[in-house]
Order: C-alpha cells, then sequence, then structure tokens
C-alpha cells in the first residue's frame, strides 16, 4: 500500500473516533426548577473563581489541580475585554490573556467552565474590564440601549463565543462551558437608565441567545431577567436572602459567594471566617440550591495598572487559595470537607425537592427524599450565640451555634459547618469553639533570600520634559488626556510675582489651594517639593491648601496628577472625571488668585516612561546615578537573581512610598505603603449571627500592602533587571526579597 493510501486510511479512522468521541459526549445543556442538565444528566456544581490574567499559565495547572482536590467541579471566570482588545481591532489572546489554553486545561481536569463573558464585568479590573477606547466612540453610552455601545458589546461577545465555538470549548460541542453569562449585575443600574436599561437588558438577552451556543445563559443580581435567561444571586448569604429565580423553571444558582473581599490602598484585609462561609452555602444546598460558585477560589494579582480605582496589587481576597497559588488554611480544607459531604448528597439534591420542617424556635430541617427510598437531611441552627441538642427522627444530635450539619442519608453527621478540623463520623457532635485566630505575623516564616541590593538612581525630570510639554488654557480633565497610557499627567504653570508684593518683606507665606477629581497629587514649587494629597475608593477627590513661599519673578509650579485605576462601576462611569480642577493662590496683596483657567503646559507621563527605562534597552538610554537618595520622583533599579527552588517570590517594600515595580520590562504592579489603614477600620472577630466587612478585618494603622508578588516565571537565573518608580522617597536599601511564602 503506497504511504498516501495508508495517510488516507489512519486520516479517516482519526476522523471517524473524533467524530464519534464528540458524538458521545455533545448535546445541550438545558435546565429546569432542579439544575443545570448537562448531556442529559443532572448536575450539582461547586464552582470557584479563579481569573486567567491575575495568575501566571505556569500557575494554572497547580491552581486548577488545587480547585479539584478542594472538591470543585467547576472554574469560573470572566473575559477580561481590556486584555484582549487594548486596541480597537488589535487582539491579544497570549501569555496571561490566553483563555483558550486555559478553558482547555480546565477541561483537561475533567472539570466545567462559568463563561462570564460581561463584557462589562466590574471585578476591581480597571474601567470594569472595558477597553479605553469605547470611551472615545462618538455618542456612546455604556451599558445602555445606545447603538454604538450595543454594537461594541455584540461585535466583542460574538467574537469570543465564536473563538470557543472554533475550538469546540462548548459542552454542547463535548467541551468544559456549560453556562455563560451575559452582563454583570445590570440590576443594580439599570433604574439609572430607565427605559433604556429595561430594553437593553432584553437586547442583551436576544443578543446572547442568538449566538446559538447550545448553552443557558445567566444573568446575575438580574431580577427581570428575559426568559430563558437565568437570574442568579451574588452574595454573602444567598441561601437566605434570595427568594430563587424569577420562574420556577429556572434552577438556583449563586454566581458570587464573597469569600473574603478586596483590598483597597488605605483599606484594612477582609478575613471571612471559614464557618461563615460553610454555613451559608450549606444553607443554599438544604434550600435547593444546586449551583454554588466562590468569588474567589483564588484571588491573585492585579499585575500592572490592571486594577480597578485604588485596588491593592494583591487581589488575594482571603481565598482558599492564597495569591501566591498556596492553600489556605483551614479555609482551603474546611471547605473541601463541605464540598465533600454536599458532593456525597448530590444524587438525592437533584431527585427531590427539600421540605422544610421545624425543629425549633432558631432550628430546622431540610430534607430530600428521592423516589427510590434515599433521604439527605440539613439540620440548621441559626442561633447565634447557643448550640444546641435537638431531636430528629428519633435521633439527638447537638449543633454548635450558627452552624448546619449535613446528614446524606438522613441519619448520619458527615460534616458540621462550625466544627473546623474535627469532622465526626457519628450523629453526636459536640460544639468546639470555632473561633480561630487570625495571622497577623504572615510573612515570619517566609526565607528571606536577599536584602541590600546595589541600587542605582535617576531622578525623574520635575514637571516633565521642556520637548514634550504641551500648552492649554485652563485645566484638562486626566482621563481624557493621558487615555490611560500612563498614571501621571503634569500640570505646570509659571507665576509672576511681583517684587513689591508685601508678603516677600513680611517673610509671610501664601496658600496654594488646590482642587481635584483624584486620585493623587503631588506639588512641586520651583522644582522642589512642597506636599501631597490624594483621595480614597470612596472618595476619589480631595483637596489640599499648601504653605509656600514664592520669589520676586518667576516661579514654576508643578502638579504631578496621579491615577490609581479607571472607575469600574457604577451608571455613566465612563463620564467620570478626575485631575486637577481648580487652582488657587491666596495671599496677594490683591487677594486670591485663580490659576483655573489661565494657560497650563502638560506632560503626559513621565520622562522614564517615553524612554521605557525599565527595559533593559531602555535603562541604557538615561545616566544611572550609583548614589541612593531618599528622593521625591526617583527611578532605581538594580538586578536580581531568581532564588533558588520553585516557591512563589515577592518582594518586601514597607520601606518605600508609593510607585510602580518593573521586573524586566514588564510592570507586576503598584505599591503604595504610606497610605496607612484608618486604624477604626478593624475589629474583632464575631462572625456568627453575620458577617460583614468591617469583621474580622487586619492591619489597621498599617500599610494596606508589603509584599509584592513577582511571578517566578518573569525571572531568569541569574541578571533580572528590577526597576521602581518611586514618587515620595523611601529606604531601597532596606528592599527584600522573600521565596517560599507560606501562612501568607
Ligand atoms: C460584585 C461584582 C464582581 C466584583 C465583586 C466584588 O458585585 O459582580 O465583579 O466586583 O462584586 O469583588
Amino acid at each position: 500500500m503506497a504511504n498516501s493510501e495508508a495517510a488516507i486510511i489512519v486520516g479517516f479512522w482519526l476522523w471517524v473516533c473524533i467524530y464519534m468521541t464528540k458524538g458521545l459526549n455533545a448535546g445541550e445543556v438545558t435546565y429546569d426548577g432542579t439544575s443545570l442538565i448537562v448531556n442529559g444528566t443532572r448536575k450539582l456544581l461547586i464552582s470557584g473563581s479563579i481569573h486567567y490574567p491575575r495568575s501566571t499559565p505556569q500557575m494554572w495547572p497547580g491552581l486548577i489541580d488545587k480547585a479539584k482536590e478542594g472538591g470543585l467541579n467547576c472554574v469560573q471566570t470572566y473575559v477580561f475585554w481590556n486584555m484582549h482588545e487594548p486596541e480597537q481591532g488589535k487582539f491579544n489572546f497570549e501569555g496571561r490573556s490566553d483563555l483558550v489554553k486555559f478553558v482547555k486545561l480546565i477541561h483537561s481536569r475533567g472539570m466545567y467552565v462559568s463563561l462570564r463573558i460581561g463584557p462589562y464585568i466590574e471585578a476591581e479590573w480597571n474601567f470594569g474590564g472595558f477597553p479605553y477606547w469605547l470611551r472615545e466612540i462618538p455618542g456612546i453610552i455604556f451599558r445602555t440601549d445606545n447603538e454604538p455601545f450595543k454594537r461594541e458589546m455584540q461585535r466583542f461577545t460574538e467574537m469570543i463565543a465564536n473563538m470557543m465555538k472554533r475550538e469546540n470549548l462548548f459542552a454542547s460541542q463535548g467541551g468544559p462551558i456549560i453556562v455563560a453569562q451575559i452582563e454583570n449585575e445590570y440590576g443594580i443600574v439599570e433604574p439609572s437608565f430607565r427605559e433604556g436599561g429595561r430594553s437593553y437588558v432584553r437586547w442583551a438577552a436576544n443578543m446572547a441567545i442568538e449566538l446559538n451556543t447550545n448553552v443557558p445563559w445567566i444573568m446575575c443580581k438580574q431580577p427581570d431577567a428575559p426568559n430563558p435567561i437565568i437570574n442568579t444571586c451574588n452574595g454573602l448569604y444567598c441561601g437566605d436572602t434570595f427568594d430563587g429565580p424569577n420562574s420556577n423553571k429556572k434552577p438556583k444558582m449563586w454566581t458570587e459567594n464573597w469569600i473574603g473581599w478586596f483590598q483597597v490602598f488605605g483599606g484594612a484585609k477582609h478575613h471571612r471566617p471559614v464557618e461563615n462561609i460553610a454555613y451559608a452555602v450549606a444553607r443554599f444546598y438544604a434550600k435547593n440550591g444546586t449551583f454554588v460558585n466562590y468569588y474567589m477560589y483564588h484571588g491573585g494579582t492585579n499585575f500592572g495598572r490592571s486594577g480597578g480605582p485604588f485596588i491593592t496589587a494583591s487581589y488575594d481576597y482571603d481565598a482558599p487559595i492564597d495569591e501566591y497559588g498556596n492553600e489556605r488554611e483551614p479555609k482551603w480544607s474546611h471547605l473541601k470537607d463541605l464540598n465533600t459531604a454536599i458532593m456525597r448528597c448530590s444524587q438525592t439534591l437533584l431527585s427531590a425537592r427539600a421540605e422544610t420542617f421545624s425543629l425549633g424556635s432558631s432550628q430546622e430541617a431540610h430534607v430530600y427524599r428521592g423516589h427510590s427510598g434515599q433521604c439527605a437531611a440539613f439540620l440548621s441552627n441559626m442561633n447565634p450565640t447557643s448550640g444546641v441538642t435537638l431531636n430528629f427522627q428519633n435521633m439527638t444530635y447537638s449543633l454548635p451555634a450558627w452552624s448546619v450539619s449535613i446528614l446524606p442519608d438522613c441519619k448520619t453527621v458527615v460534616f458540621n459547618t462550625a466544627n473546623v478540623n474535627a469532622q465526626s463520623k457519628t450523629h453526636n457532635l459536640t460544639s468546639n469553639n470555632p473561633q480561630r485566630k487570625l495571622k497577623s505575623s504572615y510573612f515570619l516564616s517566609n526565607k528571606e533570600v536577599e536584602k541590600g541590593f546595589y541600587w542605582e538612581t535617576f531622578k525623574e525630570k520635575i514637571g516633565g520634559s521642556e520637548d514634550t510639554q504641551f500648552d492649554n488654557k485652563g485645566l484638562l480633565e486626566h482621563i481624557n488626556t493621558t487615555k490611560d497610557t500612563t498614571d501621571y499627567l503634569w500640570y505646570n504653570i509659571r507665576v509672576d510675582v511681583d517684587e513689591n508684593e508685601p508678603f516677600i518683606r513680611s517673610n509671610s507665606s501664601l496658600v496654594l489651594a488646590i482642587g481635584s477629581h483624584g486620585y493623587a497629587v503631588h506639588v512641586f514649587v520651583n522644582d522642589h517639593f512642597s506636599g501631597s494629597a490624594h483621595g480614597n475608593k470612596s472618595n476619589p477627590g480631595f483637596s489640599l491648601n499648601l504653605h509656600i513661599s514664592l520669589r520676586p519673578g518667576k516661579n514654576d509650579i508643578s502638579l504631578l496628577s496621579v491615577m490609581v485605576g479607571l472607575p469600574d462601576s457604577g451608571a455613566y462611569f465612563e463620564r467620570k472625571t478626575a485631575g486637577i480642577s481648580s487652582v488657587m493662590i491666596q495671599g496677594f496683596k490683591g487677594g486670591s488668585r485663580d490659576y483655573s483657567q489661565e494657560l497650563w503646559a502638560y506632560q503626559i507621563g513621565l520622562v522614564g516612561e517615553k524612554q521605557n527605562i525599565f527595559t533593559k534597552n531602555g535603562s541604557r538610554t538615561v545616566n544611572w546615578n550609583p548614589s541612593i537618595s531618599d528622593q521625591h520622583l526617583t527611578w532605581y533599579k538594580t538586578t536580581i537573581d531568581a532564588p533558588e527552588g520553585d516557591g512563589p517570590i515577592s518582594l518586601d517594600l514597607r520601606s518605600m512610598g508609593k510607585g510602580q515595580i518593573w521586573i524586566n520590562g514588564e510592570s507586576v504592579g503598584r505599591y503604595w505603603i504610606i497610605f496607612l489603614v484608618p486604624l477604626g477600620d478593624c475589629s474583632t472577630c464575631d462572625y456568627r449571627g453575620s458577617w460583614n466587612l468591617k469583621k474580622c478585618a487586619t492591619n489597621c494603622g498599617q500599610p494596606s500592602q508589603t509584599l509584592y508578588h513577582i511571578p517566578r516565571s518573569l525571572l531568569q537565573p541569574t541578571g533580572n533587571l528590577l526597576v521602581l518608580f518611586e514618587e515620595v522617597g523611601g529606604e531601597p536599601s532596606k528592599i527584600s526579597l522573600l521565596t517560599d511564602l507560606k501562612n501568607y
């Protein structure tokens, strides 16, 4: 037989095999009032959010394996439009943006995917996931019945759906994607858009359905989700706060069970005790829920400038897998035990509706009885302060305060949500103290590998370089001007002072009064630093009154306005403004002078940014100074070797002020040390009865984040270029590199 004939025969059988395998798996994903139904089989789903751009492809397999080992059968992710289409029509699906690779990895582990295309996602992500250029489309209004917006949203959503189809990734094609999301919590802003909001919801629903993915679509927090879209719950206690979807033909799903919370600069670390999470999850499955997603299961890192307003580089979220990819205990293990217990009940939960029985004033049982006699029960003690002993089907059970016991056979307790690491196989559980100590000295056990690097400095030019300045009469809005190409915008003005001004002789000072829409400013008078100010997550805008001295003749006032992430939420967030809004000087003999409408000289970005001095080639274009100085607006550079081993790596920047970090030319995030957490923002960890952000918060009086993740995959064994841009000054000699991060 000729080679070509053999090839044809082999090819034919290969095609038959592939076709058969696809044929066997293929089928629509449908649903009813009980659950999602994948290829004819009902599914009980336990899912966890892992956002692919918040870790590296090298980390993905480990994270997914840990999710599977932790008892999950599904991974949920958003799709990050601004990573994929940073410039209109120019696409990026490489590296951390390799969505297809991520979805295929999950598939290879036998897990499902919940794909939240959005494309609005919020997620504490720059501009809520929208690319900057979207804002510049004439006539655009985001997230309403607006043609230019709908056109772009549809184009992107279609592109992602088609990409998934091409790769056979929908479950209907034998792939792992069993459900897809359009929009995100639109119900919150819908009233602001009035009729436009209502028609937009209908349009978005139709548009999604017409993509023919053959998997159900969901809309979270969208009580009016049009059929057949499933409206789902996001929150802390969806078992007790969510009345269920808007039709009894739709399953009860919980897309975001907040397992902790994100952190902002100037904000505390939030810890949601695992007993509280387990309680909420058990209540949801007890009450006919069949899909819960832990948001986040691995939070990860906001690399570069990808974080939303004031969001820290760490997106750790107090998740079961910490920022560095380690299991966080006892959270990971306790949830694994919970997930295992729930899965033991799955067949029964999927074959019946729960019946509710009162067992006391704050105690109840939810019982599922299947047709063939199987029985599973959840016993709840909703009393937040006292444990109880109660009777259920002629047996006695002890339940700690605020806890749920799971009985897969209606007799034996295999899990109680409050008993961490003390699961009893018997039905006679005793209460133990579920209060656990929160770690405050999380870095103590880590290995400090290197300290005292050889640093060189380059001083950024105050006011920017004269060659690249441009003039404008009046104060420009920051976001419009920089177009998010950088965090930085210089506002410069030259102020003339008459030598007869009385303040010169009396040696008294003037007051420079600055108003800003946000987020931070550093003020220089005649090239000398005079002061800084900033807003915060809830109030990005601020004002600043500074005593300054001017000399007779010409004086240069230079204001460096700084952004920390574009707005990511709210109606009309594309219209939110930032930057300097007013500038006055008070104390002249003729009274105050308002400079807001005067001629200003601007520079977008820093000289160092323009020269790419954080890259190997760019760093050669400037003269670095071997002496370290603790000054404002200074670039620091050094060379580091990768620490031995393969453990995660972090940079301890507690001796620094505020700025950005680059490793081998890639920005790994913004840092902000000197913005301390207010003392009153922490409180004791009393979470029984409820948990909110004020409870179990730590880090008060401290910087929000001192350790910054340097992904190992960015490092060569030796000679790695580490560059910092420091805005306010610090002590680089005290910076150290840590590895083997444990108990973070
Ligand atoms: C939700 C939103 C998520 C994320 C979360 C807080 O409301 O849907 O994208 O922002 O809040 O982490």
